[in-house]
């Protein structure tokens, strides 16, 4: 049997401003995680008035795909999960058991209210 090879996950660190206030960064900006691994990405925002947060994971064909609309703390899709801290301003994307699949950038958005 081949040996499986490890998934590489890019994170595009993004400043998307939708406010002149808004500033979003992310952390950490790539990351290479073995197949079976888990892997935590942050997503760190300026506006405490922002209340609609979303992940989207953007595939090598460039396609982009929403994983989360954060309207709760916490929310989870199979091997993904995602929490939200207002107080801190800061969302969590984990992802456990990683496969070559997850692959990609995963990007954060969010929307000033
Ligand atoms: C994400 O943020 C938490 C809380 O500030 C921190 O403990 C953790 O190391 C950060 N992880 C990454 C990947 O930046």
């Amino acid at each position: 049997m081949e040996k499986l090879v490890g998934a590489l996950f890019m994170i595009l660190c993004l400043q998307w401003r939708v406010s002149s206030q808004q500033t979003v960064e992310q952390s950490p900006q790539s990351l290479k995680v073995q197949e079976g691994d888990s892997a935590a990405l942050n997503c760190s925002y300026s506006d405490s008035a922002s209340w609609g947060l979303q992940w989207f994971k953007q595939d090598l064909e460039k396609d982009l795909t929403s994983l989360f609309f954060m309207t709760s703390e916490e929310k989870e899709t199979g091997r993904l999960r995602s929490t939200i801290n207002r107080k801190e301003r800061l969302s969590t994307l984990y992802i456990t058991a990683s496969q070559p699949g997850d692959s990609g950038t995963y990007l954060c958005g969010v929307e000033a209210q």
